[in-house]
């Protein structure tokens, strides 16, 4: 890099889910908490987030004093988008005195009036950090239900009816009919895939932890149930595995809307700057360092439910019925 390079004083940062491309660019790429705490670490006064809106506005949020650029101001989070303060305001008259919980999918305004924010790499530790015995979780009931199985902790869902529509695609019957095909295959899938989907899986996590998680398997095939644009940094990090997307159906419209053309434009003119009214970042600062001073879960498996790991014919290599999955390079 010279000193000319427009680079020099930005740090970009790239979530798992982006175009192949941007993750190649990116100085870092991993999942809402590594990014959260990579934007913190990071000394340089630009950051470029290539991520969905609320993974910049957080990372606005938690840097005051340095300016973050969201390269599509129109990439926005369908699940966050959905959840308004007044829906937050009316669960708490409803249950008073129960903490409430939001996911970082959420707007600035939302985790201001949240007592803390979680991510799903550190849900559970979050809600268990509470020491409550009923906690309100907002806004997706599937990250609701995979708290609640794995805490003694009664878990009210905000809204009822809260999801993300790429992860609510894949349904049990799509993960079946694959199991059947890769019948000695781990299957990992995301928190915010349905209860019914998660109790299908042997390993549940966040993005960054399945990423991990295909790495440290004995398992030669892997069914990966989340957005199909993880598999690039899986298939770099595991190149001896055979990874079956769950479905082609999960792709993030709003991720996909980012492109390495906009990225290098973001890092050229340093906009669009994203804003957050001072106030409304004060309080959501509060929820998200609250959130930070917690640590990630240690464990995110489900139960297993088959023997692994497989014996079977070495790795790269798809059998007689199998499905072409994606192939090591
Ligand atoms: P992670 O925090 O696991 O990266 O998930 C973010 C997300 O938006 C998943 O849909
Ligand atoms: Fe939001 Fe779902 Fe896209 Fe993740 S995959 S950014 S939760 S819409």
């Amino acid at each position: 890099m010279t000193p000319t390079d427009p680079r020099e004083d930005v740090f970009v940062l790239a979530h798992n889910y982006v175009r192949r491309e941007i993750q190649d660019y990116a100085d870092v790429v991993g999942d809402s908490l590594e990014l959260a705490r990579a934007a913190v670490e990071s000394e340089r006064p630009y950051l470029v987030v290539a991520g969905v809106d609320f993974m910049a506005e957080t990372a606005a949020i938690l840097n005051p004093d340095r300016t973050v650029v969201h390269p599509e101001p129109l990439a926005q989070c369908a699940m966050a988008s959905r959840l308004t303060v007044a829906e937050i305001e009316s669960a708490r008259a409803r249950y008073p005195g129960v903490p409430v919980v939001t996911y970082v999918n959420s707007s600035a305004a939302v985790k201001a009036v949240s007592d803390i924010c979680c991510t799903s790499g550190n849900a559970v530790r979050v809600v268990e950090s509470l020491e409550a015995p009923r906690v309100i979780v907002a806004p997706d009931r599937n990250l609701a239900a995979y708290v609640a199985a794995r805490t003694g902790v009664e878990v009210i869902p905000v809204p009822a009816l809260g999801c993300c529509p790429t992860h609510q695609a894949l349904s049990p019957g799509d993960l079946e009919e694959l199991i059947c095909l890769h019948p000695k295959a781990e299957v990992m899938v995301h928190p915010e895939t349905s209860p019914a989907v998660q109790a299908e899986a042997d390993f549940i996590g966040s993005t960054s932890a399945m990423i991990r998680r295909v790495q440290e398997t004995d398992a030669t095939t892997v069914i990966v149930g989340t957005d199909i644009s993880i598999l690039y940094r899986m298939r770099k990090l595991a190149p001896n595995k055979i990874l079956v997307p769950a479905s082609h159906l999960m792709s993030c419209a709003d991720m996909r809307m980012i492109t390495l053309d906009l990225v290098r434009e973001a890092v050229r003119t340093r906009a669009p700057v994203v804003r957050v009214d001072p106030q409304v970042a004060a309080g959501a600062r509060r929820a998200l360092e609250r959130m930070l001073a917690v640590g990630r879960d240690e464990m995110s498996s489900g139960p297993l439910r088959r023997d692994l790991p497989q014996a079977g014919p070495g790795p790269a290599t798809v059998g007689a019925g199998d499905r072409p999955g994606y192939l090591a390079k």
